[in-house]
């Protein structure tokens, strides 16, 4: 069974009241978020497939991932799918009860179709904590798609050099972020052609909108350049970008 199929689709923000507010990662989100996600990211089926492949390329016993904002689960699983044959310890956090309460609720679905995808997902361990302070050590990859982008922009540096602590020598952590192009008509250029995406996605005007404005103030998306530089200064001895879509980028910075 694919890992994203037993989400309800996405209907959130034809549906929600615009005066609720705020984008949270509640229940409302949870029950449609691999639908809103796998819509709403360009590219988010290619960082699933490079995840287990920048793994696999460590010399790692076992090879530790750790992923920060691990929402459903959706990257341990086709970790865990993916390297059947490596030792995995795989390590999910989320703040969100509501989001690991789904995670949990999609690896039990699975496990019970299949007792060869259940030994595998056993190998996941999820935790509700801030990936402020959430404590680990020794990771060989750490995971952080589309989540430090939530974190206050304060914060970021000072989580990014205490993952840097938390790498093994030779470790990595993948980055995926919305970015902002430095140029305002550039960049609203790129958000068109964005909006165009989701427009393709199915996603009606009224939908696009209404999230923008929820995202607003909530999600808070830096230039390639400041991001670099961020990683740079907690310590990243080589930052690199392995894939770009015009206002989304997957970094990889290593230890
Ligand atoms: C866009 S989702 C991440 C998607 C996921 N990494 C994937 O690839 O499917 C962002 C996640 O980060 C979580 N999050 C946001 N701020 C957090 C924090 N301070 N501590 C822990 N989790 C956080 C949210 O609950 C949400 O599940």
């Amino acid at each position: 069974m694919s890992v994203n199929n037993v989400a309800k689709i996405d209907k959130l923000f034809s549906e929600i009241d615009p005066q609720i507010g705020e984008f949270a990662f509640d229940d409302n989100v949870a029950r449609v978020f691999d639908d809103m996600i796998s819509r709403s990211v360009p590219l988010y089926a290619d960082v699933q497939r490079l995840v287990p492949v920048l793994a696999d390329l460590l010399d790692h016993d076992p090879i530790k991932v750790v992923d920060l904002g691990c929402s459903t689960g959706t990257s341990l699983i086709h970790l865990a799918r993916a390297l059947p044959d490596r030792n995995l310890e795989l390590i999910g956090v989320d703040n969100s009860r509501s989001m690991l309460a789904k995670c949990r609720e999609k690896l039990v679905l699975l496990a019970n179709q299949d007792p060869t995808d259940a030994e595998l997902l056993e190998q996941i361990r999820v935790f509700q904590d801030d990936v402020r302070s959430f404590e680990f050590s020794d990771a060989s990859i750490v995971l952080m798609n589309y989540t430090l982008q939530f974190i206050d922009v304060e914060s970021r540096p000072v989580v990014l050099s205490r993952i840097y602590d938390s790498l093994k020598n030779d470790g990595l952590i993948l980055v995926s972020e919305k970015v902002v192009h430095q140029q305002p008509k550039m960049d609203d250029a790129l958000v068109s052609l964005y909006f165009e995406f989701k427009r393709r996605q199915g996603y009606s005007e009224l939908e696009i909108s209404r999230k923008r404005d929820a995202l607003e103030n909530v999600l808070v998306p830096l230039t390639v350049d400041q991001n670099m530089e961020m990683f740079r200064a907690a310590g990243f001895a080589k930052v690199e970008v392995l894939l770009k879509w015009f206002n989304f980028a997957t970094f990889a910075c290593y230890r």
